[in-house]
Formats: C-alpha cells, structure tokens, sequence
C-alpha cells in the first residue's frame, strides 16, 4: 500500500486491513506454529470496550500485538471517553515480518492521536516477551501498566523450552505459552490496573495450569468473564478449535464477577453477577474457576455447593485404562474367541450410556487382548468397575458417557483401553447398587452440566472426575436400587428421577 493510501484509514481499519493482507499470506500450519490468529475486529471492539480507567495518562502493554487490532481498538475507546490526555503504548511482536505494518501503524496511531490533543509515545520491542520479562514472576519490576490488553499466542511448550525454563515457578508440566503471557502480565499491572485477555478457557480448570491458577489469582482478581459459546466458531476464519474466553482481571477486591456469554457475532446469551467464592473458591484444592452461563448451571451451582463429599470418601478411585493398543499390537486380536489366553478388551466404541456393547459386530478393531508375559501388567482383574469415555464426540451435548462393567465368572482378567477411564475401589470389589448409581449419575444432565461449568473441552480426565462432588453415599445407593429393581426404564427415565430427586428443575 502507497503512504498516500494509509492516510484514508483509521488505525484500527488499518490494524484490519493489514491483519487479513498478512493472514492470507500465511499456511494454516505457519500460523499454529507462532500461534498468530488475528483478533477479529467486532472482537477486538468488545475488548476494548471492557476498559473503564478513567485516567488522563494511561501506560498500555499489548505483548504479541500482531497488526496491533487490541490497542486501536482500546486506543479508539480511551478516545471516545475523553479521559486520556496522554498514552504509553509498549508493543512486542517476535514475528519480524510484521515490522513494517507495525511502523505503518503507530506512525498512523500517532498522527490520529495528535488530531485529537492527545500525546503519544510507543516503544515496540521486536523481542520475545517472556524471555524479556519472566524475571517479573519473581522480583518486582519498576515498569507497572495501567490498562494490559492482549490475545496472546496460544501453543504448548516443550518442558525443555526456554521460555518454560524460564517461567519453571509456575508450570506444572508442559506449559501452553498463553498463561505465561497472563501470569508476566498480572505481575506488571499497577494497583488500579486491568488486564483484558482473549485466550483458550482451559486454563480455568486444566490440571497443568493448577500452579498457574495459583500464581496468576494470587497477583489479580477476576473482574469479569466472557465465554463464547459457540463452539470452534470464534476465529472462524482461522479455524482455532478451541473454547475462547475474555477474562478482565484486576488488583483490587472484587466482591462480585460478572459472567458473559454470546455467539462468535457477540449477540448475547446471558449476563449475570456472582459471588467471587461462587466462581473462584481459594480454600479448594484444585483451583478451578467455575463458568455458569445459564440459569440450569447457576441452580446446578447452588445444588452442588452444599455436596462435600467425593470419590474418594467413598473408598473409591478412578484410574485411566492401562492398555494402549499401538503399543501392544501384537496382542490384540480381531477373532471372537474366549479361551484360556484370550480375554475381552473394552474400548471407547463398546461403551454408551449405560451399555456396554461389546464385542461389537461391524467394529473393525481388535476386541480381544492375550494374556501372556508382555500383556500381564496391563490386564485388571474381572471385577466390577464403571468405564467411562475419557473423549467425547464434539457437538456431543454429552461429556460424561460411562457404563457400568459386572465382573463375570468365566473371566479372571479383562483389557481396558487407554481411552476409557474405568471406576473402581482398590480396597474391596464395588457393590452393584454403587456401580449403577454412580453410573447413573454421571450419565445423569445434572452432572454433564455440572462438569461443563469447569470444562470446556471434549477430554475427561480420571483426575477431574476425582475432583467431582458427589451427593452423599446414600443417595447414590438409593439411584443404584432404583436402576435394579426398575430394569424396564428407560435411561431417560431414570435421568427424570434423579433430576427430581435433586430438587432440579430444568429450563
Ligand atoms: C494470537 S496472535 C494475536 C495478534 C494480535 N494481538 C491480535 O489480537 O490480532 C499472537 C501474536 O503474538 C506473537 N508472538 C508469538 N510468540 C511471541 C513471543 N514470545 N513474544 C512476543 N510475541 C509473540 C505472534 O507472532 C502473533 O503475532
């Protein structure tokens, strides 16, 4: 584009106009590897917006600022205010591709600011904004912004990478690179500072980010969130399939987080205020953030924050099938034969809601394990257990899908796929009423929609379901009896019964 052309735009059209110049250029492929996805400019708009510093000198920071669509579109906001009377702006970029856009743009930035009275400095740094800056998570840096907006990177590190080396105080595992731009950030907001943040939502319950929730809600407090509902749609142009959030986090107290909802065109689903320990309670152990978007999830909230017990008060665990069948091909067998060295082997397909199908005629996959000295340690003993999809179908409404197993006489020991979890006690055999009746709760809409409250993904992980509450024992025993002794109703049925029985009424 000439100079002369630059001068009919806006920053923020500009930012645009770049930002899909550049993109088409790219492969799908280039882009994950960097993890650049350009912020839609409704998006970008919407974050924005969110800002409400009412100061005349704002410090902002937009690390990983791509064709810099965030700080226009704040810059455009602070405008519209007629607070600011100067800006800061500190960008960073490690894709030097984008350099001359970037120029092209501040140079308009500055020239746009000028014409409304407002002072403007920039300082981009062409750097890596961890490796820069990691030192911040454990010393206190002298430089503090007062508005830090971002849609950083998204890619996991290796544990080897330096950026995770660098940031080793708060990774527990391998590390998506967006926390670590949060957590930086929520070290270099001012007191009356506010971070704005578009990022996967998996950090809000993800076992790896455990560390992470604690560091990053130990130095900021939510202030509100938005979740976009519609699944894989949000960066439609750029198929990133992931579950999106706005997270606005902030120094101060916050007594109350407002939560958000809408389609990727931000027409709005829901809006409603909870208690900050509805959301967020620091006393429990994993530190998941809670997300109701609906009023079934904010009944369902309420019913499960009166329940105190888990799996584990009952004697019972959950542990991931140990049998991975690229693993152990020679093992595993196509022909439907039980004899002494043969044994059934479960997996994924073989279960449904309260089913296990198994063998399945038409499955073209190995149903039968060997038991020999290479398959001995990962082979259970029959016994009874409950196997649950550890990965649901996507545009599945169902993310619990679990089956109760019964041990059978003519079996002593019995393959369980990798992609099954599978339910049991390690200190006796699990009694029939507590393998239908927790069957039959985790198939239940109750918990499919309590579990979507704090994950958005399609794996279920056994460590998650650890960390479920459940009903008291006796509850579960009484939904057990009555799957028993009610063996003509339908799973729906039965859905219905514990729905009422929970006091549950759905929308
Ligand atoms: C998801 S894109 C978002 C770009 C822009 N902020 C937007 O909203 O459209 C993230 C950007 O961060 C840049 N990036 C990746 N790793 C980085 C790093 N370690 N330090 C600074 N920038 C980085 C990428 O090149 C990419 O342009």
């Amino acid at each position: 584009m000439k100079s002369s052309e630059i001068k009919d735009y806006s920053p923020s059209e500009l930012s645009q106009f770049f930002a899909d110049v550049y993109s088409k250029q790219k492969t799908q492929k280039e882009k994950r590897e960097i993890g650049q996805f350009f912020t839609p400019d409704n998006i970008s708009d919407f974050m924005g917006s969110l800002s409400t510093t009412q100061k005349e000198c704002v410090k902002i920071l937009d690390p990983g600022c791509g064709t810099l669509n965030l700080s226009c579109a704040l810059i455009d906001h602070l405008v519209k205010n007629q607070k600011t009377k100067s800006i800061q702006l500190d960008i960073y970029e490690t894709d030097n591709n984008l350099k001359q856009y970037i120029e092209d743009i501040t140079k308009t930035l500055s020239e746009y600011l000028s014409s409304k009275n407002i002072a403007f400095n920039y300082t981009i740094y062409f750097e890596d904004f961890v490796l820069k800056n990691a030192n911040v998570l454990n010393s206190n840096s002298e430089l503090k912004y007062d508005i830090i907006i971002s849609n950083p990177p998204y890619f996991k590190l290796a544990k080897t990478d330096e950026r995770a080396l660098a940031t080793d105080i708060i990774n527990g595992g391998q590390p998506n690179i967006y926390s670590l731009f949060m957590a930086i950030s929520s070290r270099l907001l001012n007191d009356d500072g506010e971070m704005i943040f578009i990022t996967p939502r998996s950090f809000t319950s993800g076992l790896y980010f455990k560390k992470f929730r604690e560091f990053f809600l130990d130095n900021v407090n939510l202030h509100s969130l938005h979740l976009f509902v519609n699944r894989n749609d949000t960066f439609k142009k750029d198929k990133v399939l992931q579950e999106l959030l706005i997270t606005k986090a902030v120094k101060h107290k916050v007594d109350q987080i407002v939560i958000t909802s809408s389609d990727s065109d931000l027409n709005i689903y829901s809006n409603k205020n909870y208690q900050y320990n509805e959301v967020y309670n620091v006393e429990s152990e994993n530190k998941f953030v809670f997300i109701p978007i609906n009023e079934n999830e904010d009944k369902i909230l309420k019913i499960v924050n009166q329940w105190d017990k888990k799996l584990e008060d009952f004697d019972i665990t959950i542990s991931t099938g140990p049998v991975v069948d690229f693993r152990t091909k020679e093992n595993i067998v196509l022909e439907a034969k039980i004899d002494e060295n043969i044994k059934p082997y479960y997996r994924l397909n073989n279960v449904t809601q309260m089913e296990l199908n198994w063998p399945l005629q038409d499955l073209n996959k190995e149903q039968f394990i060997i038991q020999n000295d290479a398959t001995k340690s990962i082979l259970r003993p029959s016994s009874n257990y409950i196997f649950l999809r550890r990965q649901s179908a996507k545009g599945d409404k169902h993310r619990l899908i679990c089956t109760p197993y019964f041990k059978e006489d003519n079996i002593d020991y019995i393959g369980i796929d990798n992609k099954l979890n599978y339910i049991y006690s390690k200190k006796r055999e699990l009694t029939k009423e507590e393998v239908y009746g927790i069957s039959a709760l985790l198939n239940s809409t109750f918990m499919n929609q309590y579990f979507q409250t704090f994950n958005g993904n399609v794996n279920v992980s056994s460590t998650e379901i650890k960390q479920l509450k459940f009903p008291d024992y006796q509850f579960i025993i009484h939904i057990g009896e009555k799957v028993i002794n009610n063996q003509k109703l339908s799973f729906e049925e039965i859905n219905q019964y514990i729905l009422q029985k929970l006091n549950y009424e759905q929308n």
